[in-house]
């Protein structure tokens, strides 16, 4: 069984994270193939929207740490990179259903999404500074922006976890709903919406997103370059090890 799913049926496209095992952390060839059926989504006139979607019990646990560890991005075209481009620049309606855990990229590319659905068990987080890292997916533009600067520097800066309902305060869902019914709801949206008018549903979201687009791919290129910095120092390098390891990272002399 392949690690992401993509189904494709009566113009919505369903992207599901399947890697239960490791609490669907993304590797880099799952990031090849969500890529490839965004951009391909992008492409075909009879897709209309895309949904995102995980488990009942975890959505993402954001990147695989070792296979991070074992093929950094290294360019502009690493897999991540070109998924994030892919979701930033996705003219149709994205959909998201989030129950569980939703950590780094597994909250940061809900903020690319159009509509967001939550399980009353998301939690969602952005350990970047925890893990010597520094913000992605133009997440460090992008969250001030919806949850104001200080909710936003208590997310990114302390990077700890923040519950469905503290999401649908701010903005970042639109509703909250028994886990076992988040990925039902976001499908019969999916199919609200896959009835309208495509041309419309473009030209809306073209409306909408077009002040923040160019800051938006300058910032995602900007984060892209320091990310990819400073996995190679120290502080990465003892956080990871320690996850590896299964302690507390030491960043005393750091
Ligand atoms: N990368 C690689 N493996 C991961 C992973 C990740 N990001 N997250 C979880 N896993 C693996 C664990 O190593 C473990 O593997 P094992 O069974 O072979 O030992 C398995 O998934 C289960 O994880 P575990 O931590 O035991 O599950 P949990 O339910 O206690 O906690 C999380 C779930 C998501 C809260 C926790 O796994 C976590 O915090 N993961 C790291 C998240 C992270 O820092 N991501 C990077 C963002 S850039």
């Amino acid at each position: 069984m392949s690690d992401i799913l993509v189904h494709t049926e009566a113009g919505i496209t369903t992207l599901t994270f399947n890697r239960l095992d490791k609490k669907n952390s993304i590797t880099a060839a799952m990031y090849a193939t969500l890529a490839d059926a965004v951009e391909a989504a992008a492409a075909d006139p009879a897709v209309r929207c895309v949904v995102f979607q995980g488990h009942e019990t975890v959505f993402s646990a954001g990147n695989d740490i070792a296979d991070f560890l074992n093929n950094p991005p290294a360019t502009e075209d690493s897999p991540v990179f070109r998924f994030l481009r892919a979701i930033a620049r996705f003219p149709k309606p994205l959909i998201a259903a989030v129950c569980g855990p939703a950590v780094g990229i597994g909250t940061t590319l809900l903020f690319h999404c159009d509509l967001v659905y939550a399980g009353d068990n998301a939690a969602f987080s952005m350990p970047f500074v925890n893990l010597g890292l520094c913000p992605e997916a133009a997440s460090s533009l992008l969250v001030p922006q919806m949850l104001g600067y200080h909710r936003a520097a208590e997310a990114l800066l302390l990077g700890e976890p923040f519950m469905a309902e503290a999401a649908l305060e701010v903005g970042l869902a639109n509703r909250v709903l028994p886990p076992s019914e988040a990925a039902g709801y976001a499908q019969a949206v999916a199919r609200k919406l896959a009835a309208k008018p495509l041309a419309s549903l473009v030209e809306t979201k073209r409306l909408m997103k077009k002040g923040n687009a160019a800051q938006v791919m300058a910032t995602m290129a900007e984060e892209g370059a320091s990310f990819g910095r400073m996995l190679g120092e120290p502080a990465a390098k003892e956080a990871f090890g320690a996850f590896m390891e299964r302690r507390k990272p030491d960043f005393s002399q750091l």
